[in-house]
C-alpha cells in the first residue's frame, strides 16, 4: 500500500527532513581519525533528542542504535562500537533517521576519513552522483525502473557493482513504506511515480562485485568479496510538475540539466 502525502503532511516531512539534514552535518563535522564509532552514535543521539525527535533506528527490529556506521567493505547496517575506531584513509558511511511529530527522515552520506587514495574518492562521488541520476527520475508518471534503471547505469559505467540484495523504499509515518526502490531496473517497468510519493533512494555501490552477506552479528553488510562499499540516501518527495524535491537536504534545488 502506498500512501501519498498531502501538503500538510509534506511540510512535516520538511521538518523531519531539515532536522536530520542538521544531524547529519553535524556528525559529518564529527567524523575523523580516532574516534569511535560509538561515539558518533552517543553524538547522534543527543542531537536527535535535543531537538525533541525520536533516533528510529534504536530498537528498530532489535538493532541497538540510532546510527548504523559502515566501513569499508561493510556496506550497511554497521553497529557502532567503542573497538571500532575510525583511521586515515577509512570509508566511512553514516546513515540516520528520526521521527519529528511522527513523521520519519532516513539519509546517509559516505565521507573518507583524512586523506583516501583517488579510487576511493571516485567510488564516493560516483555514488553521490547515483543517487543524482535516479532522483531526476523521480518524476511524475515516470516508472519505479526509470530511477533504478538510471543508477545502475551510471555505477556500471565504472565497472562498480550494484548492490541488489538491498533497496531504498517509500517513507512516511514509517520508515519503510511501499514501494521499495531497488538500485536497478529497466526503463518503463514497475509501478507509476505520482505527486505526493515519499521515497528513500538510496544507492549501495561497491567497487568491486555487488554479492553481500550478513555477519554473525546479525547486522552487518559486507560484501562478499570484501570490496570497498558506498552508500548515499536522501528522502525525497516525487512533485506534480517537474523535479522532486529533496527532503533531507533544504534549500538543495535540482536544476534541469543543459541539454547535451
Ligand atoms: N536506514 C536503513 C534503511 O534505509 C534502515 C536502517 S536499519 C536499522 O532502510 F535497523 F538500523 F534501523
Ligand atoms: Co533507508
Amino acid at each position: 500500500m502506498i500512501y501519498l502525502k498531502s501538503a500538510l503532511q509534506l511540510d512535516c516531512m520538511r521538518k523531519s527532513g531539515a532536522l536530520l539534514y542538521e544531524v547529519l552535518c553535524r556528525l559529518k563535522e564529527a567524523i575523523k581519525p580516532g574516534v569511535s564509532t560509538a561515539a558518533l552514535d552517543v553524538y547522534a543521539e543527543q542531537l536527535i533528542r535535543k531537538h525533541k525527535a525520536i533516533p528510529s533506528f534504536l530498537d528498530y527490529q532489535g538493532y541497538p542504535a540510532s546510527l548504523c556506521v559502515s566501513v569499508n567493505e561493510e556496506v550497511v547496517h554497521g553497529i557502532p562500537s567503542e573497538r571500532v575506531i575510525l583511521k586515515e584513509g577509512d570509508v566511512v558511511s553514516v546513515d540516520c533517521g528520526l521521527i519529528l511529530d511522527g513523521w520519519h527522515a532516513d539519509s546517509a552520506f559516505t565521507v573518507g576519513v583524512g586523506l583516501i587514495d583517488p579510487a576511493k574518492r571516485q567510488l564516493i562521488d560516483v555514488t553521490e552522483e547515483c543517487f543524482f541520476k535516479g532522483i531526476r527520475q523521480a518524476l511524475n508518471g515516470n516508472h519505479l525502473g526509470d530511477i533504478g534503471h538510471a543508477v545502475q547505469a551510471y555505477a556500471e559505467r565504472f565497472g562498480y557493482g550494484v548492490i541488489r540484495d538491498l533497496t531504498g523504499h517509500g517513507i512516511g509515518r514509517n520508515m519503510h513504506e511501499d514501494p521499495s526502490v531497488p538500485n536497478f531496473g529497466t526503463p518503463g517497468r514497475g509501478i507509476r511515480l505520482r505527486p505526493g510519493m515519499t521515497l528513500a533512494i538510496e544507492p549501495m555501490i561497491a567497487m568491486g562485485d555487488y554479492h553481500v552477506s550478513q555477519l554473525e552479528d546479525g547486522w552487518t553488510i559486507v560484501t562478499d568479496d570484501r570490496s570497498i562499499c558506498s552508500h548515499y540516501e536522501h528522502t525525497i518527495a516525487v512533485n506534480e510538475k517537474g523535479l522532486p524535491e529533496l527532503l533531507t537536504y533544504p534549500g538543495y534545488a535540482l536544476t534541469e540539466e543543459p541539454k547535451p
